[in-house]
């Protein structure tokens, strides 16, 4: 294995990278953004049509993403580069890599933006924890009211805002200037197993205490009536944004992967494992949110907001509370490390340089950008940098960045990535490396082919113009 700093590393074993991979799609996508989706998009409706893009469209791309990875062994925009070269095609495919680089790095100014609310609460609830020991529930005496001003307290302070923010991210450039074996991978195969075992303890908490039948009917009656072109195009941008597709996050992962590691189980493994935290997240926070009489459909503010009220009314409250967000940080760092690594690698490879350097310079990117997201909740509220387009019209900032990269950036780079594999690359290249034999093959380069990019395109025009 070579050390960090030179141009290649790869994972020290084939869990390695299933952890890895695991850890890059499991994070805030799963425990904030998917319940604020589901809540804000009717429920049911979103939450099976979700699940519907995981098998038919984000499982296919994720198996093309890893694949090209796999065989260029080499930052995203060099790996297409080399299977273009290998399948006598155009070098240009590698734009669509380029594109991906680039909305990882978008995304990771924003997503430590949250990350830094997730060390606040963590701080809150350890706070809480230590004034009021061990017995009763989280906040004792405070008014509901007070509880769900934090997050709006936290937003009106610009310097809090902007020093958790970068914190988190020297966090996360910490990690990745150590490398892949060393850094990355110690925090996978580290952290992962703690996020699922208080993961796991959370939700048999919730099942038991909560209001488990009620969010079991929210989550899965399904009414075809929601299911409107806006919710379609929500549940797609949030299957990839969690499965971390179409912005070249796993290609990159993909590069590190050993030749005898099998693409096809592999990723069948990932998706299954991020689809099913997803939907465990879900039954670990409606049930509390609902038994506490709290509306579902409040948003990003479920996690930050509502989750802490219901916190209060449980014994043992502050525990659970800096529990809950103690997990959640730990899935936030294995994603986050994720985000950087990709523009990292795209540019130690491209530059020439020592890894600690992409990373550095990487991270100051993110970091002028996450300043600028972390203000747009009070010092630049009314600043809407795409305010002449209609879809994001009244979108400030930090909106603005989720909004281009779920519904834009991640669906176009997929569709791409789809024609790519599908009928521009070598087809006896793309046998070699996917793993699979008989009907699962033939579906899989059927779904890559025709069905993926034809339904992305229709739900992204669709989506777009509804
Ligand atoms: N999948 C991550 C989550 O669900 O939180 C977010 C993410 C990580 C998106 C890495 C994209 C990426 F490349």
């Amino acid at each position: 294995m070579a050390a960090a700093g030179s141009r290649h590393e790869n994972w020290s074993s084939r869990s390695a990278f299933i952890l890895a991979a695991v850890g890059s799609a499991v994070g805030l996508g799963n425990m904030w953004r998917f319940p604020a989706e589901a809540g804000e998009n009717g429920g049911g409706a979103f939450v099976l049509f979700y699940i519907f893009c995981v098998l038919l469209i984000g499982l296919p791309v994720l198996l093309s993403e890893v694949l090209i990875g796999r065989h260029g062994q080499a930052s995203a925009p060099e790996s297409v580069r080399k299977v273009a070269r290998d399948s006598h095609a155009s070098e240009g495919w590698s734009v669509l890599a380029s594109l991906g680089v680039f909305a990882a790095f978008l995304i990771l100014s924003f997503y430590c933006v949250v990350g830094g609310w997730v060390v606040y609460y963590i701080a809150v609830f350890a706070g809480d924890l230590f004034q009021t020991g061990l017995t009763g529930g989280a906040f004792q005496g405070r008014d509901p009211s007070d509880i769900e001003g934090l997050l709006p307290g936290l937003f009106g302070n610009g310097s809090l805002m902007v020093g958790l923010n970068l914190g988190f991210l020297a966090v996360t450039i910490f990690f990745v200037a150590r490398g892949v074996s060393s850094g990355i991978e110690w925090v996978a195969v580290y952290l992962m197993p703690l996020f699922f075992l208080l993961f796991l303890g959370i939700t048999i908490y919730g099942a038991f205490t909560g209001n488990f039948s009620e969010a079991v009917a929210y989550l899965f009656t399904f009414d075809f009536s929601k299911l409107t072109g806006e919710v379609m195009l929500a549940a797609v941008g949030q299957a990839f944004f969690s499965l971390s597709l179409g912005v070249a996050g796993m290609m990159t992962y993909g590069a590190y992967a050993s030749r005898d590691t099998n693409l096809g189980e592999t990723s069948g493994i990932i998706a299954g494992a991020d689809t099913a935290i997803a939907l465990l997240a879900g039954l670990a926070i409606f049930p509390i949110v609902f038994a506490a009489g709290l509306s579902a459909s409040v948003g990003p503010g479920l996690m930050f907001q509502s989750l802490p009220i219901a916190f209060q009314a449980m014994p043992l409250g502050s525990l659970i509370g800096l529990f809950f967000f103690v997990m959640v940080f730990f899935a936030a760092l294995t994603s986050s490390v994720s985000l950087l690594e990709a523009p990292t690698a795209w540019m130690f490879e491209k530059f020439q340089m020592k890894r600690p350097t992409a990373t550095l310079i990487v991270g100051f990117g993110a970091a002028v950008l996450g300043v600028l997201a972390s203000l747009s909740f009070n010092e630049i509220a009314d600043f809407h940098p795409l305010g002449f387009i209609p879809l994001f019209a009244e979108t400030n900032f930090f909106d603005t960045l989720d909004g281009v990269t779920a519904k834009l950036f991640m669906p176009i780079g997929a569709i791409l990535t789809c024609i790519f594999v599908g009928w521009v690359a070598d087809v006896r290249l793309i046998d070699q490396e996917n793993g699979l034999d008989g009907w699962l093959h033939m579906t899989w380069r059927a779904l890559v082919r025709f069905v993926c990019p034809v339904a992305l395109a229709v739900i992204l025009v669709v989506g777009l113009t509804s």
